[in-house]
């Protein structure tokens, strides 16, 4: 899965990846961007992510502006959008764009990654995520993990949903990702061989 933190131009965690027990979490980097591009030609995941089509070269673009330079087992994304004036609260999302690959708990465990992460190494202090109304799997997985409605937009017909990270919550997130370890890029995963790649 890739991931990435970022706000306004600013590049966190471009070379960290966090490997878990289902999934690992490696930055967005150019070579990720066809297959990305490819999931984002679903009608579903545009809408379920309200996302806007972009051309191949519009994703080339989006993924330079995020990384400014450059799997296989590639199965979604999920993101921290930070804010450069308020640095403790960011936006969070998430993707598991192969159908094969969802309800096996790469969803939960991404998001947990990402929080704990976000929470203990980046100082956020509250998590905010934007859900469509009737994307009851999203709203079913924020509300296992915390997350409670907060306000509804009826022009964008979504949630807003919070969790405020209190000292509680940093320590679950810490437990819950205690198996987490931490590398940079490039690394090749436990469960690969050269002939993945
Ligand atoms: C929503 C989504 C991220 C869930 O990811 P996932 O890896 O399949 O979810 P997990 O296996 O980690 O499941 C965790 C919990 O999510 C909920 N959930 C996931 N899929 C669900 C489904 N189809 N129906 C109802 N609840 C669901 C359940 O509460 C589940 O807990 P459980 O296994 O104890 O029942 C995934 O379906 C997806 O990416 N969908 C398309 C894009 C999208 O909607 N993104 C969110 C935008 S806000």
């Amino acid at each position: 899965m890739s991931c990435s933190a970022h706000g306004g131009g600013m590049k966190v965690n471009g070379s960290t990846i966090l490997e878990g027990e289902r999934i690992v979490l490696v930055p967005y980097k150019r070579e990720h961007v066809p297959r990305y591009h490819e999931w984002m030609q679903s009608a579903e995941l545009l809408e379920q992510t309200a996302s806007e089509r972009l051309t191949l070269e519009q994703e080339y673009d989006m993924q330079r502006s995020w990384f400014q330079d450059e799997n296989n087992c590639m199965a979604g994304d999920v993101n921290l959008f930070l804010n450069d004036n308020k640095l403790d609260i960011a936006e969070i999302e998430v993707m598991i764009a192969e159908p094969s690959c969802r309800r096996n708990g790469f969803g939960r465990e991404a998001l947990l990654t990402m929080m704990n992460y976000g929470a203990n190494h980046l100082g956020i202090k509250k998590y905010e995520a934007k859900i469509g109304c009737g994307n009851k799997a999203s709203l079913s997985l924020f509300h296992k993990l915390g997350f409670v409605e907060t306000s509804y937009s009826d022009v964008f017909n979504e949630w807003t949903l919070q969790l405020n990270v209190t000292e509680g919550i940093q320590e679950w997130l810490a437990e819950a990702t205690n198996h987490v370890s931490v590398h940079n890029y490039p690394f090749r995963p436990r469960n690969t061989t050269p002939s993945d790649h």
